[in-house]
């Protein structure tokens, strides 16, 4: 591709790259965000989940594509639309399944991708925007999971709607007018699933592509954090290049397959061998269409969502009303906004932060899997107490922060990162 330099040493294309970049700034691209990206050279494991979640968007907006050509947002024609697609349309079973298995598999990338700015402190100084903006993004994914959700128009999305959106009208004053304005209608209907799936299809997947953009826009004016949380511009060599960095391509354009490999795997043993996973992915339910006259035995969110759903169910109703239910589930994810500010340590990667924060984190993770596992459950037996001590601890876990970050002990951080990718 380079034939000559300029005089600032950058290469010179020629033939069709040439073209374009007299034209538009490929090479330049190119070059700034990938090829001369200095990313730092110690990644782990941990950082293969940014990639697969872009991995995962696209396989949605492909398959969601696909899907849409055959699928009849209507409430008379929804749900035979579904079973036309899986039954009639060539390879339907399979672009289904994808978008169906990919919807669990980006909750699963994206909750590993969060722990690992938590454990590493990447949503620490100077990457507060970057987190922020993930923060966004999380919001609309479950917003876009839920609507998704709901467009099979089997029983439990029909049900599953009727429980997420009659909780807006336990807001006081403007609770019953604004649960009218989202359904479109008195009850869950034909309206409601018609905006869903404008919803779905269009609006939310362009906020997130867009969101995903200032993502990776913000992650490259501040560059990555790393393993040892250690900023690997501040120590740079003749050229300007990072010591402790590496190109991202090829360096970790090669390691991202490798995550890629290990991920198709478990997705397509998944897709063909368990697409609904016990239940647990696609809900047994949801295999009947939509009947308003009957309730399904026990209405539960898919596995995604039910640690936030078990705060709800922990919150006791107060006169009837569960809008207290309802901002303690808000608050559980807006306090994720501020995670950047509650965070006082001195340090930032787990490896160099004393024993209160990794225990903090232990007990943090134990009480989110056990809230997850609450909120499948039907709420009796000592589900309803265990999720009360769990959301207790996962609120501990953040306001307490700012105090146990502070008086934690630490490590001295090294000048340079330690391990090599
Ligand atoms: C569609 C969803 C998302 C996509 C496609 C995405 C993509 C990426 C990519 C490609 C990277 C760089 C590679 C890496 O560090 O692993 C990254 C970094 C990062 N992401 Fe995300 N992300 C998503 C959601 C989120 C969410 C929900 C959060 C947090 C609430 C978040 C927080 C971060 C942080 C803090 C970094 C910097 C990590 C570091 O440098 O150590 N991301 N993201």
């Amino acid at each position: 591709m380079a034939a000559t330099s300029d005089s600032a040493g950058a290469p010179q294309t020629t033939g069709l790259i040439g073209w374009i970049d007299a034209r538009f700034p490929l090479t330049k691209l190119w070059r700034e965000q990938v090829s001369e990206y200095y990313a730092p050279k110690n990644f782990n494991f941990w950082y293969y989940f940014g990639s697969l979640a872009l991995l995962v968007l696209v396989n949605q907006l492909v398959t969601g594509i696909f899907l849409t050509m055959n699928y009849k947002p209507s409430a008379s024609e929804a749900f035979s639309s579904v079973e036309y697609i899986m039954r009639d349309v060539d390879w339907g079973w399979l672009i289904r399944y994808m978008h169906s298995t990919g919807a669990s598999a980006f909750f699963i990338v994206v909750y590993l991708h969060m722990f690992r700015a938590l454990i590493y402190g990447s949503h620490r100084k100077p990457r507060e925007l970057l987190w922020i903006f993930g923060c966004i993004i999380f919001l609309l994914l479950m917003a876009e999971a839920f609507m998704g959700y709901v467009l099979p128009w089997g029983n439990m999305s029909f049900w599953g709607a009727q429980v997420i959106v009659s909780l807006f009208g336990s807001l006081p004053v403007i609770g019953h007018g604004l649960v009218e304005w989202i359904r479109g209608d008195y009850v869950i209907a034909d309206a409601t699933l018609n905006r869903f799936f404008a919803l779905h299809v269009v609006a939310l997947p362009l906020a997130l592509v867009f969101l995903v953009g200032a993502h990776l826009m913000a992650l490259h004016e501040v560059g990555s954090n790393n393993p040892d949380g250690i900023e690997i511009k501040k120590l740079k060599d003749a050229k300007g290049h990072p010591l402790d960095g590496i190109p991202f391509h090829p360096y970790y354009t090669v390691k991202d397959v490798v995550g890629v490999a290990g991920f198709l795997l478990l997705f397509c043993g998944v897709i063909f061998f368990a697409p609904t996973f016990g239940g647990v992915f696609l809900e047994s339910p949801n295999f009947e269409p939509a009947n308003p006259l009957q309730t399904p035995p026990h209405i539960a969110p898919v596995w995604y969502f039910t640690p936030f759903y078990a705060m709800l169910r922990a919150v006791p109703s107060f006169a009837g009303t569960q809008v207290w239910g309802v901002m303690v589930m808000g608050a559980a994810i807006v306090v994720l906004f501020f995670l950047p500010w509650l965070d006082r340590a001195p340090v930032k990667s787990i490896r160099y932060r004393g024993p209160v924060f990794k225990i903090a984190v232990g007990i943090f993770v134990v009480a989110f899997l056990t809230l997850g596992v609450c909120g499948l459950k039907p709420p009796s037996g000592i589900y309803p107490t265990l999720a009360k001590y769990c959301t207790v601890l996962y609120f501990a876990f953040f306001l307490l922060m700012p105090w146990y970050s502070r008086l934690d002990s630490h490590k001295t951080v090294p000048e340079r990162v330690t391990g090599h990718a």
